[in-house]
């Protein structure tokens, strides 16, 4: 008898429909899968015969036949499992044949006792096969909450081959996995008990940040070792507006195929930050791999992206985040396929001032050369450079200093402030595609930036006195619009504009 079941397989962040095509005949026995790479075909077999003998049923004394489809896709995984174990108890009888399964679906690999193990991208695949008007989902139990996430489709979470037998034949259901509205919180645990008001002092880095999370600009923290770029760059996430649910979704898709999603964890609801080392490979940077995974760029996805030390990143390295940062996604090809991922995210950087770290220090001495100096800049490169909207220097503190400071503003003082901002800018851009004035194009800085005369005269002072590059003109009018939003003003002026001025300190001091 043949069987028609549903899977799927994942592209990218993509999930896409498999249909699992399985014929049983009373012939000799024999067992065939076709549609998938050979040794993958190989493990499959093993995996579902041992699972079927451990779950006490007959393995079948017949000639099996197994094709997936589309085979011009290269199926890869496990999760295709639980589907063709199913297509060989449904054609030989072990399922009631009144069961239907042409809106049902089945993810998951086989442990060889039986038991149904999680498998990655539950999410994607999900999504898709609503799309396709599947209405029943049967996942591994430890991805229910997971696929629980899309509404419209009912899933259940299965904990081995029986109990799953036993739901389809009527005799024991297993209970649908409702969504669970808790899960759209924001976790206030770990890595999010960091707070704005830990860092004490260096309150123009603190509103360059504010500044950056309200308009999205890139950033790039210059300091002596100590002043507390890291302590600052890890808080960032903390005052950057709450993801939509749909920015939850995009993000978890990243972390459910990246098999990053971590124990209990079901959506994500924090905004990403990522600080990979310096000695990372352009690959680890923009994903990669015979099977592309998503790389560091795209687990930033509307979160932040930290390089820390910048000047140590090699530009092979760096010049990885052109496009990405231009496009907000990448493209990697491979010879079955393009993969696309995508991958918007904030820059942030840090950096020390020279190559012993302490130029411009108050009280200890730098030891670089002048000449030394201007070749740890030149390690940065001048793309990326261009592409970062805010500079901004921390002084150094000494420990009494910092003892004797009062406590700053709390993350959720700031956030607020950040949120409204945002709210402000939201009309201009609505039905433009774009939520930052980081953002804007040319055109779009042409009509939205409208400056006082004063400001005017101001830029335009600047531009002849500190020698602005054209880019750097439009970085000022956008940092100096976001500058504006928070002061909810539609006219960007003379205070709004020094204050822009005031965040390009590389323009000023070191180019
Ligand atoms: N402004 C500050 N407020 C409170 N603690 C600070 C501050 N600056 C530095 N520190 C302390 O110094 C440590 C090192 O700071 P860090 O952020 O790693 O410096 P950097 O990255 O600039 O070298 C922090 O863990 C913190 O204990
Ligand atoms: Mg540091
Ligand atoms: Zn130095």
């Amino acid at each position: 008898m043949l069987s028609k079941i549903y899977s799927a397989g994942i592209s990218g962040v993509d999930g896409y429909q498999v249909t699992v095509e399985c014929d049983v005949r009373d012939r000799l026995a024999s067992f065939e899968i076709v549609g998938l790479p050979d040794t993958a075909v190989k493990e499959a077999k093993e995996r579902i015969h041992t699972a079927i003998d451990n779950s006490g049923i007959n393995f079948p004394d017949a000639s099996i036949v197994i094709n997936m489809a589309p085979a011009d896709t290269k199926k890869i995984g496990t999760a295709f499992d639980l589907a063709m174990l199913i297509g060989i108890l449904r054609s030989s009888g072990y399922i009631h044949p009144a069961v239907s399964f042409e809106d049902k679906c089945f993810l998951g690999e086989l442990s060889l006792s039986g038991g149904i193990r999680s498998v990655r991208g539950v999410l994607c695949m999900v999504l898709a096969l609503k799309e396709k008007g599947i209405k029943e989902i049967y996942v591994p139990a430890a991805n229910a909450k997971e696929a629980s996430v899309v509404s419209g489709v009912n899933v259940y979470g299965v904990e081995n081959v029986r109990q799953l037998i036993e739901h389809l034949n009527g005799k024991k259901k297993i209970n649908i996995t409702e969504f669970d509205p808790e899960l759209l919180k924001v976790k206030n645990d770990g890595a999010n008990k960091l707070d704005f008001c830990d860092v004490k002092g260096q309150a123009r880095a603190k509103r360059a940040m504010e500044i950056a999370a309200a308009g999205g600009h890139n950033l790039l923290l210059i300091g002596p070792p100590g002043t507390g770029k890291s302590m600052l760059a890890k808080r960032l996430p903390t005052i950057l507006p709450d993801m939509t649910f749909d920015e939850a979704v995009e993000v978890t898709k990243i972390y459910s195929i990246a098999g990053m999603l971590g124990d209990g964890v079901s959506l994500i609801t924090n905004r990403p930050i990522r600080s990979p080392h310096h000695t990372m490979s352009s690959a680890a940077l923009a994903g990669g791999g015979a099977i592309p995974v998503p790389g560091e760029i795209s687990l930033s996805h509307n979160g932040v992206l930290f390089l820390d030390e910048l000047p140590e990143f090699s530009k092979q390295v760096t010049e990885v985040l052109r496009q990405p940062l231009e496009d907000g996604e990448i493209t990697i090809t491979r010879a079955n396929g393009k993969f696309r991922f995508p991958c918007s995210f904030m820059l942030l950087c840090a950096m020390n001032p020279c190559k012993c770290g302490y130029r411009g220090h108050p009280t200890h001495k730098c030891t670089c050369k002048e000449e030394d100096v201007k070749k740890y800049l030149a390690r940065i490169s001048g793309p990326l450079l261009d592409r970062i909207d805010i500079q901004v220097e921390m002084p150094s503190l000494t420990k009494e200093e910092i003892s004797g400071m009062s406590v700053g503003e709390s993350s959720e003082t700031i956030k607020k402030r950040v949120n409204e901002a945002r709210a402000f800018s939201a009309p201009r851009f609505k039905n433009n595609g774009i939520y930052s004035n980081a953002k804007m194009t040319p055109n779009q800085i042409k009509k939205y930036c409208v400056l006082t005369p004063e400001a005017e005269k101001m830029l335009g002072e600047a531009f002849e006195s500190i020698g602005l590059s054209a880019r750097g003109y439009d970085r000022i009018l956008k940092v100096a619009r976001t500058i504006a939003d928070l002061d909810k003003s539609e006219e960007i002026t003379s205070v709004h504009m020094g204050e822009a001025i005031q965040l390009r300190t590389l323009d000023r001091k070191y180019i």
